[in-house]
């Protein structure tokens, strides 16, 4: 296998420039993704359909030479795998027919959910295929407790009331929603690495809701396991876990999970996640998205800092959170020219 810029922090190596990748680099800010967008009737018919998600996750890398390609899907096909009733509204968002009690979490069922989600493993083989050589391929899903918070919630935007009511006051239905997600997490994520996935990425959008025993009990423990069971399989594939919004925990996150790398997003220093993590966990991040929004010499400056600050250190160039629908593409393309150009200028 051809050595790929992306993997090279994995292994302990701290190139001068990072690579880099952005999350949500395909989608609405592109022109070419709302044209091929129109050709589908509804998000999730697009997500299950192999030829429009393969355009879409090549788009951004033909357009700016990412390091790393991220399959194009969404975290929700899972619970709509599982059989919970998932629509996206324009405007709104997601809305999922919310699962309240024992009997909703019974109705969901596994055992078809590698199945219904063939289309996505269609997509990483044509991908490898596709891609070029120096662009490693990244699989990706939510975390049980996020996929858990839409479950329960039935959208989001909202402030979890219902989740933590849930977990807190009827544990044993939780356990029950949480290990059927646990499950069928583990044999998704073994499955797109077979099928062509070089390193995963955990989506954990809604651990900022979490309290320190929640995030124990929830994030951390079932992340531990959701590793474990995944290097079991396939000991090598490096996993990226994004703790959003967690503050001080991410640090108990990077240190307890097993994880190989760690998303931080934008309020988390930098500076002081370089001293709270060790080297072992290749941090990823975290410039603000809004400041790829405005551009200029704000956006330019902070790129600059980032790296810096990261010198000598195993990272990842990253946002802090997704790429806006209202991002100038022109801005993307400079913070690849800032990042990968010859150090030093204004700050
Ligand atoms: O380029 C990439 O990053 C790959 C594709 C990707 C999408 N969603 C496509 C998408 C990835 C990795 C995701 C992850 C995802 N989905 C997360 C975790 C990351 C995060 O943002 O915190 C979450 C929470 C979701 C759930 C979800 N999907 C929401 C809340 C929304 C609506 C918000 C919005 O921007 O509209 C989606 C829809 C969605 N997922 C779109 C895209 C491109 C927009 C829908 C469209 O194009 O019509």
């Amino acid at each position: 296998m051809p050595v790929r810029a992306f993997l090279e922090p994995f292994s302990g190596k701290t190139p001068a420039t990072p690579p880099v990748w952005f999350m949500r680099q395909a989608g609405r800010y592109l022109d070419e993704y709302r044209a091929l967008r129109k050709t589908a009737p509804n998000f999730l018919n697009f997500c299950y359909t192999p030829d429009l998600t393969v355009e879409a996750t090549l788009q951004p890398i033909r357009r700016y030479g990412f390091d790393a390609a991220i399959l194009f899907s969404d975290i929700l096909v899972i619970p709509d795998a599982l059989g919970q009733n998932v629509r996206f509204e324009e405007g709104v968002g997601p809305l999922l027919d919310p699962v309240t009690d024992r009997a909703g979490i019974d109705t969901l069922t596994p055992d078809g959910v590698l199945d219904h989600l063939a289309p996505v493993f269609e997509t990483l083989t044509r991908l490898r295929r596709e891609l070029p050589d120096e662009t490693a391929l990244i699989g990706f899903a939510g975390s049980p407790w996020t996929l858990a918070f839409y479950m329960v919630e039935g959208r989001g935007g909202v402030d979890g009331g219902k989740l933590k009511r849930m977990a807190y006051g009827a544990p044993d239905d939780f356990r029950a929603l949480m290990t059927k997600l646990e499950d069928s997490l583990v044999a998704y994520l073994c499955r797109q690495v077979e099928a062509g996935a070089e390193v995963l990425q955990l989506f954990d959008s809604w651990s900022g809701i979490a309290d320190e025993t929640l995030f124990e009990r929830w994030i951390v423990e079932p992340t531990a396991r959701i590793v474990a069971r995944i290097k079991d399989v396939h000991p090598d594939v490096p996993i990226i876990g994004f703790p959003r919004g967690a503050g001080v925990m991410v640090a108990d996150y990077a240190m307890r999970t097993g994880i190989n790398g760690m998303s931080v997003d934008s309020q988390v220093p930098l500076s002081w996640a370089r001293k709270a993590i060790g080297p072992e966990v290749v941090l990823q991040g975290n410039l603000d998205n809004q400041l790829l929004v405005t551009g200029g010499d704000e956006m330019d400056a902070a790129v600059r800092r980032i790296k810096r600050t990261m010198t000598g250190r195993p990272f990842i160039f990253n946002l802090g959170h997704g790429i806006l629908p209202m991002t100038p593409p022109e801005n993307v393309a400079r913070v690849l020219d800032v990042l990968r150009g010859p150090d030093g200028g204004e700050d």
